[in-house]
């Protein structure tokens, strides 16, 4: 029999395609195939995002055009998962009556029991309002279908406990929930005996990684004067260390899964400005597989906004920290996520932005426009909402000024040689290679000799765009470990 296929669509971050990854290992344990592309599927999953008004826009038009499809091909099956499932139940419901399956950001593991129920008794929708302490909970903690070998993402913490009022993910990820520390080592090294030898650890505020350890365990211990609670909740690993913290901070997880044999680069996002600790930024130094790139979200330039914002530090903060940062770690690669137009922003408040950003020389910067979220605190203040075309023209302004920064920085690398992990061939230009150097730049470069994805290489850089480096093959420094994964096709 012909196994029935699946394609699935990611909207949004990091988080979700790794949400979407371990949908397809449950797809696949349920004896799917990969489609050959998404017109082909017979089940089709759009794992949403609702963090800014286009990507719910984005949807809606994906679902229309499914809507068609699912007339022509009544077998075909829908599964709406992710954040603006969570948020948006009702309205998705309401426009959505052809969708089988709807489940939130706390029950991803529950998409194929929840197809197989759809198939018996109908459409159905299952959010849950908060996540299992369990680790199911956590989208590293089961079978997952990786789409490359040699590099992972890893959740180390899921959810958000700050109060940032332009954003939806603490309504729609929940709490913060950190992942046991021993446990994260050990998968990190299943990982790389896997052959992985990139990991990316995720969370949407990483540095406060542990931060719910202690409090559990405080509260453990007040019921419990037996102190194995530091085993249960940071796990054996942490516990066995007579030289541990009271908790395990982000540092010291980012120096254990450094130290796993076979883990080379090491990655994570995002921190928060307000609780980068400079132990984090000795750790980033000291560890070597640490890549020398800090993804750290500005937001504005502007004091007045970063209060409103509720972020929990100053222009001047932020500046020191990366200051702190930059001198500690050497040859670091910085980007950053800068909005425009929250409401209120005044001239001034904008000018601030503009010069803080040029300060800041960003390597790279994610601009975006203020878009209200229903339920979040700035989309209420409606009286300060801003004229359109005028944050159009910030918008473009701020584009400028971080563009030409990149540019710079980018340019700053020619003549240098850098060590970069292949990740394929390059979109641009098919006869290239496209691959990362360990500041999370893209380089492409030309080879005779076909190098496959996780290669690792020597490249000398030839020229920059703001975006991109050029370079030209130095020497092969190491194949992949992990086996090439045998396409698998429908059929
Ligand atoms: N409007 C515009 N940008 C937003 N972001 C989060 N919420 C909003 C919003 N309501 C941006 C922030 C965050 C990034 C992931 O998305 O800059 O760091
Ligand atoms: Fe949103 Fe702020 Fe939490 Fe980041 S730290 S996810 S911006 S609330």
């Amino acid at each position: 029999m012909t196994p029935r296929t699946y394609a699935i669509r990611t909207f949004g971050c990091q988080m979700n395609e790794h949400d979407s990854e371990r949908i397809a290992g449950l797809l696949e344990a349920d004896g799917l195939v990969p489609a050959l592309g998404p017109d082909d599927a017979d089940v089709v999953v759009l794992n949403t995002c609702c963090i800014r008004e286009n990507a719910d826009n984005k949807l809606y038009g994906t679902l229309g055009r499914l809507k068609t499809a699912k007339e022509q091909r009544p077998g075909l099956e829908i599964i709406v998962s992710g954040c603006l499932a969570q948020n948006d139940r009702e309205e998705l419901q309401r426009r959505a009556g052809h969708v089988d399956v709807i489940l939130g950001t706390h029950n991803v593991h529950r998409a194929v029991d929840l197809l197989h129920q759809a198939r018996e008794s109908g459409p159905i929708m299952e959010i849950w309002d908060e996540a299992l302490e369990e680790a199911e909970s956590f989208p590293s903690a089961l079978a997952v279908r990786r789409e490359v070998g040699h590099a992972a993402w890893v959740s180390i913490q899921i959810g958000c406990d700050n109060t940032c009022t332009y954003c939806i993910v603490p309504s729609v990820r929940g709490r913060e929930l950190s992942r046991p520390f021993g446990e994260l080592v050990a998968e990190v090294q299943r990982l790389a005996a896997d052959g992985v030898h990139e990991i990316t650890l995720l969370g949407q505020n990483v540095n406060s990684y542990g931060r719910d350890l202690t409090l559990q365990r405080r509260q453990d211990a007040d019921h419990d004067a037996d102190h194995g609670a530091d085993a249960l909740i940071a796990g054996a690993q942490w516990a066995a260390d007579p030289a541990r913290r009271v908790r395990p901070l982000f540092a010291d997880l980012l120096a254990a899964v450094s130290a796993v044999e076979g883990i080379e680069r090491v990655r994570f996002t995002s921190p928060h400005p307000k609780d980068l600790r400079p132990e984090t930024i000795a750790a980033m130094a000291d560890n070597a597989a640490v890549c020398n790139h800090l993804h750290l979200p500005l937001q504005s330039g502007s004091d007045a906004i970063l209060t409103a914002m509720h972020r929990g530090y100053t222009a001047e903060r932020y500046l020191e920290k990366l200051a702190a940062a930059r001198a500690g770690i050497e040859d670091l690669a910085v980007s950053t996520d800068i909005i425009v137009g929250f409401p209120g922003e005044t001239d001034a408040d904008f000018e601030r932005t503009l010069e803080v950003a040029a300060e800041a020389e960003f390597d790279l910067a994610f601009t975006f426009i203020f878009s209200p979220r229903d339920g979040t605190v700035a989309a209420t203040y409606t009286d300060r909402f801003l004229d359109p075309d005028l944050v159009g023209r910030r918008y473009s302004r701020l584009h400028t000024v971080t563009e030409r920064s990149a540019l710079a920085k980018h340019r700053a690398r020619i003549g240098r040689i850098e060590e970069v992990v292949v990740e394929g061939v390059s979109k641009r230009n098919e006869s290239m290679l496209a691959s990362r150097t360990r500041q999370n730049k893209l380089l492409h470069f030309a080879s005779a000799a076909p190098l496959r994805p996780g290669t690792r290489a020597s490249v000398l850089v030839t020229d920059a765009g703001a975006h991109y480096l050029t370079g030209e093959l130095v020497e092969v420094l190491a194949a992949p470990r992990h086996r090439t994964r045998i396409p698998v096709t429908a059929g």
